[in-house]
């Protein structure tokens, strides 16, 4: 069984002190709730991490992530982060290659590859972000458009590496809008991201891969999209800034 994750991405909200406040009522509602075996992972901004992961010290069900880091080891690079440092934070995952890191820093497929070498290299695992825009759809692309951010974002990985990573499917179109991916849309390209994946390494490693969906999803609509065979959880925005709703969320999961 490959493991089920809601990951939440805060994005560039909250300042510390509402941070740590918000994920204390984000764990002790997960140690009192939880009752499966999935994962709920936090990616906060960098200034968080490390007190957000003593509050997290002695509970298992939940670790922290950060939402970018850059390519390079170290060096002077001023004002960039390390994975290395993440990671000596006490963070477990990087997500990389999210849409917003696309289009307003200009991150390409290229260097999102680098970013992931440096990520795995520092014991982070990437949290891997691919999805078409809403244009890309409409002109029927989106299978080409995911094609080609696996061969060049992440297909360059050994099968060992690769194993470490999680897959997230985004959506453009549905990140922050309200529109979500109809379960059977998400579904369709759930099933074909996992096609790739056997076809490029072998069926065993894409039955064991992790793939995550993203974009407008909410208490609502997250049964549904992770009742499907190939969705294994969700990267989620809005909701992960409001406690009842990631928890309950990350609940569908529920034994
Ligand atoms: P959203 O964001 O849930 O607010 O649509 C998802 C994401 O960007 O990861």
């Amino acid at each position: 069984m490959r493991k089920k994750i809601v990951a939440g991405n805060w994005k560039m909200n909250l300042d510390y002190h509402e941070g740590l406040s918000l994920f204390s009522e984000i764990i002790n509602m997960i140690n009192d709730e939880v009752t499966g075996r999935q994962e709920a992972v936090v990616c906060s901004p960098f200034i968080h991490i490390h007190s957000l992961a003593h509050l997290a010290k002695h509970y298992t069900k939940i670790s922290l992530g950060a939402q970018n880091a850059h390519q390079a080891e170290s060096g002077a690079f001023t004002g960039e982060i390390s994975a290395k440092m993440i990671k000596s934070v006490g963070a477990t995952y990087v997500i990389l290659g999210h849409s917003e890191r696309r289009q307003y820093f200009g991150e390409s497929n290229k260097l999102l590859a680098k970013k992931t070498d440096t990520a795995l290299k520092n014991g982070l695992k990437p949290i891997f972000c691919i999805g078409e825009t809403l244009q890309q759809r409409e002109a029927n692309q989106y299978f080409d458009i995911i094609k080609s951010q696996l061969d060049e974002g992440v297909f360059h990985l050994g099968e060992t590496e690769f194993s470490e990573l999680v897959l997230a499917y985004e959506p453009v179109w549905a990140i922050g809008t309200g529109v979500t991916a109809s379960s059977d849309q998400a579904q369709e390209i759930h099933a074909f991201i996992r096609r790739e994946i056997a076809a490029k390494y072998n069926q065993d490693i894409a039955d064991a891969t992790t793939i995550l969906y993203g974009g407008s999803c909410t208490p609502k609509n997250a049964p549904d999209l992770f009742a499907q065979p190939d969705i294994d959880g969700g990267l989620i925005g809005g909701a992960s800034l409001k406690s009842r709703d990631f928890v309950d969320i990350v609940k569908v999961f529920n034994l």
